[in-house]
């Protein structure tokens, strides 16, 4: 009989402790499927008090914690490894809103909160709150706190680290660390919410966070515009911050394959234009003023985009279903390459004025060394964070390209690395790419971050093989 397991039923009920495999299993393979690993059990406690009697278990029996949200990671950081040792702590159970002060402009959570519900929540209250990206009706705020989330706003709002005022964190060593204070101003210490946000689980478990609430715009206007290359992208996106300053919230750059991709695999979704262009930039303004300053300001936008040859062609969107046809474009991308097959992704930075010779440097280098493969660009161009993803050559097998893996990240990560950009802008590091990172950080950096996960988890019990 499992002891520790039984102790753990006892803790927070039997039926929140899933040993039977096929209940294991939606917790135990990544989202991308490339990775199923095993778990002695799924725990689903109902509160931080729980979370922290499971992880004193954990410590006591030495089993090792997978935290996990809405395993939506791309990076193999939710789940398990083969070992069958580990149990995955789903936060899923905890979804409670447990306070919003709109004087205060922020909003209390539990972590296992999914990020569309508290959206939904702060438009409820007259408020924003700004974190948007694909996976939102899915994943959660903890594991966007983990693994401080970009997608779409970045550009204006920043990365989830900046959406965060105060975090409740459960201590490898089972304490509650309450740390939900709604404060802008605290310098008592050691900055303890930065280091648990984007530690992919493995310092300790986000019970509840205090999250920032904006004032909702007066209108948002989404456009897509039309151009022949990657440079008309970027000086669109230098004109479109000249002309619109703080009210351009979202700049996403396509190319055409990755709306190809789109249309064949989502049939529904059509490009609103009569012929195919090379490149495109959806973009957003949210204005506080009125409707019509922010069409006064997108109009002016396009027409000098228009007169200077930087954009072909560009549509506003008329209606919220219109500007919500346009997002589910870029947003099914992942989907459709997803649909396409297997890929190898890559989520790069680099600093913006670099984009055009990184893009055009690696494009060369790997289609000398991978002729046929298809290059699937796309992103946050705003943020100088693009996936820069790579689809098998048409008739080469997905399986026998994938297994090229580790020569086309060299080729892109130590291209990545000569314009000294990161080889994960927002998805994080998990179990993917915590060999590849040794060859981009420094001893010293690497050091550091070692020395913080002996201090805080001494047991290495907290998400092992992630991150580090
Ligand atoms: P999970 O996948 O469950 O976990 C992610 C990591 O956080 C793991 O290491 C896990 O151990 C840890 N973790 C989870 N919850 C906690 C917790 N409460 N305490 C401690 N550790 C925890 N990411 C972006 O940044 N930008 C994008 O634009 C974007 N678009 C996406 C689009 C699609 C279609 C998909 C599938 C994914 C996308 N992602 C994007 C990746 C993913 O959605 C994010 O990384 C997201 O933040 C993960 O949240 P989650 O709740 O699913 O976390
Ligand atoms: C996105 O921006 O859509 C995501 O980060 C997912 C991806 O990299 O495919
Ligand atoms: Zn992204």
């Amino acid at each position: 009989m499992n002891n520790f397991l039984d102790l753990c039923r006892a803790a927070i009920g039997a039926p929140y402790v899933i040993t039977n495999e096929a209940d294991m299993v939606p917790y135990l393979t990544d989202w991308r499927r490339r990775f199923t690993g095993r778990a002695q059990a799924i725990l689903r406690p109902g509160s931080a008090e729980e979370v922290a009697a499971l992880v004193k278990l954990c410590s006591e029996a030495r089993v090792p914690v997978v935290p996990q949200g809405g395993n939506t990671g791309l990076v193999l950081g939710s789940v398990p490894d083969d070992s069958g040792r580990e149990v995955v702590l789903s936060l899923g159970r905890m979804n409670r809103i447990r306070a919003v002060d709109v004087i205060n402009n922020t909003m209390t959570v539990d972590a296992g909160c999914i990020l569309a519900q508290i959206q939904n929540a702060a438009a409820e209250a007259g408020r924003l709150f700004p974190l948007s990206l694909g996976a939102e009706g899915s994943c959660t705020i903890g594991g966007n706190l983990s693994t401080n989330a970009g997608g779409t706003g970045v550009l204006r709002y920043g990365n989830t680290r900046e959406l965060c005022l105060g975090l409740e964190v459960v201590t490898p060593q089972g304490e509650i660390w309450n740390g939900l204070r709604g404060l802008r101003k605290d310098n008592t210490g050691y900055d303890l919410r930065d280091l648990f946000i984007g530690a992919e689980g493995t310092l300790g478990i986000i019970t509840g966070a205090v999250i920032k609430l904006f004032p909702q715009p007066k209108a948002q206007l989404t456009a897509l515009a039309a151009m022949q290359t990657t440079d008309n992208a970027l000086a669109l996106l230098t004109l479109a911050q000249q002309r619109c300053g703080a009210t351009l919230t979202g700049f996403e750059l396509m190319s055409q394959f990755c709306l190809e991709l789109v249309a064949k695999h989502y049939p529904q979704m059509q490009l609103p234009f009569p012929q195919p262009y090379p490149q495109y930039v959806l973009l957003e303004l949210s204005d506080s003023e009125s409707e019509e300053h922010a069409m006064e300001t997108l109009e002016s936008l396009i027409t000098s985009a228009l007169e200077e040859d930087v954009i072909q062609d560009a549509v506003v969107a008329g209606s919220i279903a219109q500007s919500r046809a346009l997002w589910d474009l870029r947003e099914h991308i992942t989907l459709a390459q997803a649909d396409e097959g297997k890929n190898i992704k890559h989520d790069v930075s680099v600093p913006i004025s670099r984009i055009r010779d990184f893009i055009r440097e690696t494009d060369a280098a790997l289609a000398e060394q991978f002729p046929g493969i298809r290059m699937v660009t796309f992103g946050h161009l705003g943020d100088g964070n693009l996936h820069y993803n790579v689809s098998p050559p048409v008739g080469v097998p997905a399986d026998e390209f994938i297994n090229r893996q580790h020569e086309v990240n060299q080729v892109v990560h130590d291209s990545v690395n000569s314009y000294n950009g990161s080889i994960s802008a927002e998805h994080g590091l998990g179990a993917l790419k915590r060999e590849e990172v040794k060859q981009y950080k420094s001893d010293v950096e690497m050091r550091l971050m070692r020395t913080i996960k002996q201090a805080l988890d001494p047991l290495q019990l907290m998400n092992p093989g992630k991150v580090l």
